[in-house]
């Protein structure tokens, strides 16, 4: 059981963009505002690469790489952007490797979301960024994707955006968090210096 991620790609390449609140939208951009020229960003359970496009639209000196198991997703990545068949817990990349990580909508899919945070922190530059955007299971919106979920038999390894900086803490890195009806964007760092961005304050 569980989503058939594989067989939506189609679907996901024409409406996930939709299933993102407007609000999310100026909060990735301010994010990426702090990246170095050029900077590698892994957009992580990144599917058709929703997040890469945003990320390509709002930077587009930036050097995106898609994630994700499901080849029928990857299938509908933007043309020229790098692809890699990979789970989370399993990345297949290098320490250090990308400045930002992205992770829209996913990271209670993973079934070992616990893994996948240290997968993060390994493949992260010190000082490097991670973003999520995800559903608050005790709230508005959040109570209905989750309860939806578990129903479809995913994973449904849902934080708070409280528990997940809790959990990001004993990873070395310190967020911050907007919520809105029961989804939130998280933004954290990694401890340690990131490379000079490209618009310093
Ligand atoms: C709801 S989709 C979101 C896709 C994309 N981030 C977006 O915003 O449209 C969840 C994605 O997580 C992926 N996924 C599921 N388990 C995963 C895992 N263990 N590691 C990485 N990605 C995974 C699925 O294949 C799917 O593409």
């Amino acid at each position: 059981m569980g989503i058939p991620f594989d067989q939506l790609g189609r679907l996901f390449a024409l409406w996930g963009h939709r299933t993102y609140p407007d609000w999310a939208w100026p909060l990735l951009a301010r994010s990426l505002e702090t990246l170095p020229p050029t900077a590698r960003v892994l957009d992580l359970g990144g599917g058709t690469g929703v997040l890469a496009r945003a990320a390509l639209a709002a930077r587009p000196d930036l050097k995106p790489v898609i994630a994700d198991p499901a080849r029928g997703m990857l299938r509908h990545a933007p043309p020229g952007v790098e692809v890699a068949v990979a789970r989370a817990e399993e990345l297949p990349f290098g320490a250090g490797r990308f400045d930002a990580v992205l992770v829209g909508e996913a990271l209670h899919h993973f079934q070992e979301p616990v893994a996948a945070l240290a997968q993060i922190a390994r493949v992260l530059e010190p000082g490097g960024l991670l973003w999520i955007y995800d559903f608050d299971p005790r709230r508005g919106i959040g109570r209905w994707v989750y309860w939806g979920e578990r129903l479809l038999g995913e994973p449904a390894r849902f934080f708070s955006p409280e528990a997940l900086l809790e959990r990001l803490a004993e990873h070395d890195f310190t967020g911050v968090y907007e919520a809105r009806g029961g989804r939130y964007v998280l933004s954290a760092r990694l401890a340690g210096t990131p490379r000079a961005t490209a618009h310093p304050a």
